[in-house]
């Protein structure tokens, strides 16, 4: 069975329920008929009830099970807009604006993950990344101990020996443009959690740059060292290296020559990129050119789930988000 079907299973065994704030959205619209007649999650979606139905006629879609809610309309309108209020006062948003912004569903959808009224959250199908990301930045925020939310991709490489048997986690390919080497060391603890929980692996951390244990000096390389420095003394039990190479990360023979007392060199399923540009770019070249599936991005370190399609999503990837999220509950 492949990993998409055991998270899928995994996600029908918990009772949890997403709210899809891009209600009105086709693919979105198709995704919760599905998500609801496989038992995945409950599913919310938010949008004018009758032309939520009306999409759902169109698309021969059946939403039984499926609840809609026009932000607007909701007994709950006044209430999160008091919440959205009382979270962002302090940084000068009038009770006006609150209520203005309480209508948007991206807000009111991280604003009933806030009060529990859904367990997780998954947009992007019609919005970008940052629109979807900055409400439940200002309104979730991050774990306890948790400085900043960062991008996982889970990579799943066909025929491939490398990571475990091809799958292996991609950091940060979606969120921090330019981490520092604090944040870095924070997304490696945050990347092995993300592997452990949904792919169920013991995570080997490889923390990625142009050279490998000094090959090459230079103020970015330094950043990488400094990153890695941090995590082994921040969180003494991760198995964590680098400064290392793509090639010395992952395959034994060039680890075992170029990082030789390298507990994880050769064996790492944990990539941390050191920063976005290489990220973003690593894991698409992968997915494209290893045509690789890429799940996520999963976004850790949020201190209830939300995460972010791609705006060219297909209706089964946000199928496959839901379950994601749900497992992340
Ligand atoms: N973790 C936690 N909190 C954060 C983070 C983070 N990584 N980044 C920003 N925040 C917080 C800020 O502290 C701020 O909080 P506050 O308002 O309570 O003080 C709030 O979020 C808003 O932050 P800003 O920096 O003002 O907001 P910005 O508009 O810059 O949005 C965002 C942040 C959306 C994450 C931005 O950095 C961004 O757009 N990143 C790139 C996203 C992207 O385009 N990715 C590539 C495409 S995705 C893909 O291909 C899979």
């Amino acid at each position: 069975m492949d990993l998409i079907q055991i998270m899928k299973g995994k996600a029908c065994k918990k009772t949890t329920t997403i709210v899809l704030p891009e209600g009105t959205e086709e693919r979105t619209v198709q995704a919760a008929g599905i998500i609801t007649k496989e038992k995945i999650a409950k599913v919310i979606l938010l949008g004018e009830k009758n032309e939520v139905e009306a999409v759902a006629k169109k698309l021969n879609t059946n939403l039984d099970g499926v609840t809609i809610i026009n932000p607007i309309e909701s007994e709950k309108y006044k209430e999160y807009s008091q919440d959205l209020f009382e979270l962002r006062k302090n940084k000068g948003l009038t009770f006006e604006a609150a209520q203005e912004l309480a209508k948007n569903p991206l807000y009111y959808g991280a604003l009933m993950v806030n009060k529990d009224d859904a367990d997780g959250m998954v947009a992007g199908a019609q919005n970008t990344t940052g629109d979807v990301l900055r409400p439940a930045l200002q309104i979730i925020k991050t774990e306890k101990g948790i400085s900043s939310v960062s991008g996982a991709f889970i990579m799943i490489v066909p025929d491939c020996e490398f990571g475990e048997k091809g799958v292996m986690v991609f950091a940060d390919c979606a969120v921090n443009p330019n981490p520092t080497a604090e944040q870095l060391a924070e997304m490696a603890y945050l990347s092995a959690k993300t592997a452990k929980a949904l792919v169920g692996f013991e995570p080997k951390v490889g923390m990625l740059s142009f050279s490998t244990k000094g090959s090459a000096q230079h103020e970015l390389v330094d950043k990488v060292v400094r990153a890695t420095q941090i995590a082994k003394e921040k969180y003494p039990d991760l198995d964590v290296d680098g400064e290392l190479q793509a090639d010395a990360a992952l395959v034994p023979k060039v680890g075992s020559s170029k990082a030789p007392d390298s507990k994880v060199a050769g064996k790492v399923n944990v990539l941390i990129f050191p920063d976005l540009q290489s990220g973003n770019i690593g894991y698409k070249l992968v997915q494209r050119l290893a045509k690789a599936e890429a799940v996520g991005p999963v976004l850790q370190g949020m201190n209830k789930p939300v995460n972010d399609l791609s705006r060219g999503c297909s209706i089964e990837d946000i199928v496959n988000t839901v379950a994601m999220t749900a497992l992340q509950c």
